[in-house]
């Protein structure tokens, strides 16, 4: 659905879905939804697996303005000459008809080759098509040159917005093609660094190796850079640092092994997925000037706290996954702050501390997933009434009290404590256990404790209604994130 408004106008609905999410996040409050379903296309847009994307079947039935079949726009200045110059109108009745005046035929001007953008970009696929080995036959229809080049299979073409605005190779889709190279070695340079008009690049689940050509920031319209899933190993790629018409960076499943240098959160980004990976050290201080609606750092190396900045996403972000790290040190209570927030998840950490007051404003949250760290004290009440929860895991943790709208929670399968230190509830830790863990961290105080019970959103605070409140939840549907799909290498 998404990708037909993308087969449609390529380049123009680009353009456009930048101006719309400009204009949501500047001015939105009620937009989330639909702020969410067009950004599902950008995600989509590097999905699919063997789906390429429909502007790829260019000439389909009616070949929509990204194929168009002979480039009639310009009809350049030097028209061909065929029809005799100007013929007189000859009145009826001529009787000594004149010679023709010797059509002196002006030799043709070169005319300008429509597909030299085309062209030239298909020195650089067949160079790389030489050198690749497709046992899934991704590129084994790239033959022939001109329009032809918009019919290979993963080559989508769009006319170049500026300049001569001729038909170009536009983007490109290797996701599950499996493509490697000799000796196991298939670089990325000599190919999409030459590709000057590209604006995506999706590689999803391949061979790729080495590192990321520097030159291919070099191009103003490239946006979309999907890398998941393939070898790429060493320190984190600086040269996307400069790419900075990057709305979607995918880098997860590699092997990169580096610290994250704070720039990465001053991309003009929506989508950061940098998940499964070997990157290590605190995250950034700067993290929260992200403006990606959709962040992913989990399974990595990293440790040290969450950092406060996070509140500074405030307007933006949609779901963050921190899970599967060595992340420590207590909630920052600026998480509160993240007003759209659907989706925030730090499970598998070593987390410690309560669970902010600032909770209760997270009004948006659907998925709240504390479990597998070391938290304690009172789960509460307030956070259990926040209207839209499904799944409010906290599980594997040392929690020791629950009231009565949280319990109201356990009965509907919202809230999970299992294995905590919750007198008279079942699947409970062993008192010995909570003993041992209570002697060790029970003063281990938080940096900044009285921030903890603060409460940004008390002074409209729609959630401190009755102890009802939750009976008039709705059976909260388990929405299906998006986020949790970069926890899985290949694109569905
Ligand atoms: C592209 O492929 C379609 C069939 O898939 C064919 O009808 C069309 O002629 C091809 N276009 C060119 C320029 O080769
Ligand atoms: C390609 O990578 C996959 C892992 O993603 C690996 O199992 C496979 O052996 C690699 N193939 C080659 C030819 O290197
Ligand atoms: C980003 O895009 C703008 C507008 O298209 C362009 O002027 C600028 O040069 C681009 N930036 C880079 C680094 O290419
Ligand atoms: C809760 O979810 C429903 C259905 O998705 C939505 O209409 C409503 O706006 C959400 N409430 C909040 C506070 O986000
Ligand atoms: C809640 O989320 C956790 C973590 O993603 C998952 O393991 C669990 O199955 C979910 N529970 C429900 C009831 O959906």
């Amino acid at each position: 659905m998404g990708t037909v408004t993308f087969s449609a106008s390529f380049l123009l609905s680009n353009f456009l879905l930048f101006l719309f999410l400009y204009n949501e996040v500047a001015f939105g409050n009620e937009v989330v939804e639909s702020n969410r379903e067009t950004l599902e296309i950008i995600i989509g847009g590097g999905g699919g697996g063997y789906n390429p994307f429909p502007i790829l079947e260019c000439p389909p039935p009616p070949p929509e303005p990204i194929c168009p079949p002979p480039p009639s726009p310009p009809p350049p200045p030097p028209p061909s000459p065929p029809p005799p110059p100007s013929p007189p109108p000859p009145p009826p009745p001529s009787p000594p008809p004149p010679p023709p005046p010797s059509p002196p035929p002006p030799p043709p001007p070169p005319r300008p080759d429509p597909y030299s953008r085309l062209n030239a970009a298909n020195i650089v696929l067949q160079r790389f098509k030489n050198r690749v080995k497709d046992d899934k036959g991704c590129t084994k229809n790239w033959k022939g040159k001109d329009l032809k080049v918009c019919n290979f299979t993963g080559i989508a073409c769009a006319n170049y917005p500026i300049l001569d605005k001729k038909l170009a190779v536009a983007g490109i889709d290797f996701n599950g093609c499996g493509l490697y190279g000799d000796k196991k070695n298939l670089l990325l340079s000599d190919f999409v660094e030459e590709l000057k008009e590209l604006t995506f690049f999706h590689a999803n689940s391949n061979n790729f190796t080495g590192v990321i050509p520097k030159d291919i920031t070099k191009n103003p319209f490239f946006y979309e850079l999907d890398l998941s899933n393939n070898q790429l190993t060493g320190s984190f790629p600086y040269e996307v640092l400069a790419a900075t018409n990057l709305t979607f960076l995918d880098l997860r499943f590699n092997n990169f092994q580096d610290k994250v240098p704070p720039q990465v959160f001053n991309l003009d980004l929506d989508v950061l997925f940098i998940n499964n990976n070997k990157f290590y050290d605190t995250l950034p201080s700067n993290l929260g000037n992200t403006p990606a609606l959709y962040l992913t750092v989990a399974n990595n190396l990293f440790n040290g706290p969450i950092p406060q900045s996070i509140g500074n996403a405030k307007d933006t972000l949609v779901e963050v996954l921190f899970l599967g790290n060595r992340l420590s040190g207590c909630l920052p209570y600026e998480i509160g702050f993240l007003k759209k927030a659907t989706v925030f998840d730090v499970s598998f950490n070593y987390l410690s501390g309560p669970i902010p007051l600032s909770f209760q404003c997270l009004s948006k949250t659907e998925l709240l997933i504390l479990a597998q760290n070391q938290f304690y004290g009172e789960v509460p009440e307030a956070v259990c009434k926040l209207p839209n929860l499904s799944n409010f895991s906290l599980s594997y943790n040392y929690f020791t009290q629950v009231g009565p709208i949280c319990r109201k929670l356990i009965d509907k399968k919202i809230l999970d404590v299992r294995m905590n230190c919750i007198l008279g509830l079942f699947y409970q830790r062993s008192e010995e256990e909570c003993a041992v863990f209570f002697s060790k961290y029970k003063y281990h105080a938080c940096p900044n404790p009285l921030s903890l019970k603060k409460v940004p959103c008390a002074t409209n605070n729609h959630y401190s209604g009755s102890l009802d409140a939750s009976d008039n939840q709705p059976i909260a549907v388990a929405p299906s994130p998006r986020s949790y799909d970069t926890l899985i290498p290949h694109r569905l």
